[in-house]
């Protein structure tokens, strides 16, 4: 098993923002990245995004220019799981879809060295679960990031029900060498920060349901009153509704209490497409 010096190769899956956000930070820690994504679109914008935000903290003065390109020059795209054989640590980032996840599993366990490790970028998905689909449920972890991944300074670390020492201190040291904080989790619906998270947000959908307040006024009152950077409905645009939705969910069947029963504006919000930044249009409209 790869210690977290060892840790060269990194293969990243999925290349939306998520995947996108983690290769630059492997990259940047210098690590040669896979980038895999099925869809080609994907991948061209992902370079493209990732290039931009690389260039930008160049010229910011953040990062050297020749650190800049060297770090775009790492990452390689990929389109087969096949690609990521000599991976040393395979992160994934695709679709917050048990079954979906369940199935890269079982097809990285084959493809990838003995050694490698599997992490996952689930923000509420049972890492134990993920890891009962491999015969390597001691190598399985979740590494849950948080969105814009180059800027937040956390990586929430999620220990499955076998993920040994030696795998959790070598990605805890890695995400340390990726210049991020770590807290550890145990494997409970919604971790730390979502546990957390999706019942503030939750509770903002009930305040507008029931007309407590506008909209604005409810995101004012938390970033003006408890200095939050965002409120939490102008959050929850940011992250998707579709991801809060799902996250509540996990929440509300996994701990069996009505208190994470999802708003049924929120509900609503998500049935009618209105998915929040990433459409357009969420709690609010994006031009
Ligand atoms: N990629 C890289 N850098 C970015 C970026 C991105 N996508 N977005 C912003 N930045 C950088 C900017 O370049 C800027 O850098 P400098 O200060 O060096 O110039 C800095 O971040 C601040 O950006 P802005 O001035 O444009 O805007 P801002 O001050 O409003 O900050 C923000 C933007 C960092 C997103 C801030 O609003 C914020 O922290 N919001 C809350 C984000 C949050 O809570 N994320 C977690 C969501 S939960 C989650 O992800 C997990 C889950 O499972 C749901």
């Amino acid at each position: 098993m790869a210690t977290a010096s060892e840790i060269a190769a990194v293969g990243v899956i999925g290349a939306g923002q998520m995947g996108s956000g983690i290769a630059q930070l492997a990259a940047g820690g210098g690590c040669a990245v896979l980038l895999l994504d099925a869809d080609p679109t994907a991948l061209s914008r992902a370079v493209v995004s990732i290039s931009a935000s690389l260039r930008r903290l160049a010229a910011k003065g953040q990062l050297s220019q020749a650190a800049c390109e060297d770090s775009i020059k790492r990452i390689r795209c990929v389109s087969a799981v096949q690609d990521l054989r000599d991976a040393d640590l395979v992160i994934e980032a695709v679709v917050e879809n048990e079954d979906v996840k369940k199935k890269l599993f079982v097809e990285l366990d084959k493809v990838t060295k003995p050694s490698a490790i599997l992490a996952s970028n689930t923000s509420s998905i049972s890492v134990t679960r993920l890891a009962s689909a491999t015969k390597r449920p001691s190598q399985v972890i979740g590494m849950h990031f948080f969105n814009p991944p180059p800027v937040m300074k956390l990586i929430e670390v999620i220990r499955g029900a076998d993920t040994s020492d030696e795998v959790f201190a070598a990605v805890r040291s890695f995400s340390e060498r990726l210049g991020k904080s770590v807290i550890c989790s145990q494997d409970y619906p919604g971790f730390i920060v979502n546990r957390i998270l999706m019942p503030m947000i939750n509770e903002a959908f009930w305040a507008l349901y029931t007309g407590v307040a506008t909209k604005e006024d409810i995101d004012a009152g938390m970033k003006l009153g408890t200095n939050h950077p965002m409120g939490p409905l102008q959050l929850a645009d940011f992250i998707g509704l579709d991801v809060c939705l799902s996250v509540l969910r996990v929440l509300h069947s996994g701990l069996g209490d009505n208190k994470y029963s999802p708003c049924p504006l929120l509900v609503q919000y998500v049935d009618a497409g209105r998915l929040g930044k990433k459409r357009g249009v969420g709690v609010y409209s994006y031009g």
